[in-house]
């Protein structure tokens, strides 16, 4: 575990190798989640770093996560786009799994819109389905402010009231409807992976209030929260939780359905976004 010195250090020194390529200064942090990256493929981009090119920063291993920051506006929203980030299961500390979000906030970034693909616990969503999310659980999971706190970054114990912007999350909404998109709307959980979860754990998360599961999002949101920055989120269904009893969930499943959902959700989240200008 590092210092809380050390680990100022590790994102200062990030920010420093990211601003000798581009001095673009974003107001919109957006992670893309498994098989959302395409937005960042589709935007004018004004540069773009790889992680790989980055000294000390986490660089993903998963088949699907393509690793690098692209610099550009969304409409009139400058923002910077995490296509691929790296999940707990990959063996990375979670100081090493948030220190993105940092990095992103260090670059100017005031608001994170997060994105992910999850798994629908919920009985009446459906597979393609888009949900904003609401509220999170992040129990299963070690705290990404496990550690000594920077006090310049945030408070201690900070508070997890209203994580995901209550405004934000009424904004999305109207744009889904605007857009004709059916949005769901629900609690995320995250747990750490790899594997699925079995049918008793989504039993249990569904009895915990959880409408969705997935891999991410939640540390990265406590540790905005903890920054001060305003948060938002949509989560992609990629399959229900669990698969069905005849068919065991795969990747490549999850994979699929993102590519399916890509075209509402691109149009969701980019509409959004411009709103955020
Ligand atoms: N569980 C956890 N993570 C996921 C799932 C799931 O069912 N689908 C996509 N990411």
């Amino acid at each position: 575990m590092l210092t809380g010195a050390e680990l100022k250090n590790q994102v200062d020194n990030c920010v420093e190798q990211i601003r000798r390529v581009t001095d673009f200064v974003p107001d919109v942090a957006l992670i893309l989640g498994s098989g959302l990256g395409a937005i960042a493929d589709e935007i004018d981009s004004v540069a773009s770093v790889d992680y790989h090119d980055i000294d000390g920063f986490p660089v993903s291993t998963v088949s699907g996560h393509k690793g690098r920051f692209v610099f550009g506006k969304i409409g009139e929203t400058k923002v910077v786009i995490m296509q691929g980030r790296v999940h707990y299961y990959e063996g990375y500390s979670m100081q090493q799994v948030v220190l993105p979000v940092r990095v992103m906030a260090g670059l100017g970034a005031k608001i994170l819109y997060l994105t992910n693909a999850a798994g629908g616990i919920n009985t009446y969503f459906d597979a393609g389905d888009l949900m904003v999310i609401k509220d999170q659980i992040s129990s299963f999971v070690p705290s990404p402010l496990i550690g000594e706190n920077v006090d310049e970054w945030g408070v201690r114990f900070p508070s997890m009231n209203d994580i995901y912007d209550r405004e934000y999350v009424e904004m999305i909404k109207d744009t889904a409807k605007d857009l004709g998109i059916v949005l769901r709307s629900g609690v995320y959980i995250q747990t750490t992976g790899p594997q699925y979860e079995s049918i008793a754990e989504i039993e249990m998360f569904r009895g915990f209030g959880a409408d969705a599961v997935g891999m991410s999002t939640a540390v990265e949101a406590i540790v905005a929260k903890h920054l001060g920055m305003k948060v938002c989120g949509v989560s992609c269904i990629t399959n229900m939780a669990g698969g069905t009893p005849d068919k065991p969930l795969t990747h490549e499943e999850v994979k699929e359905t993102a590519d399916r959902a890509a075209a509402n959700f691109k149009k969701l989240v980019t509409e959004s976004i411009s709103k955020l200008s």
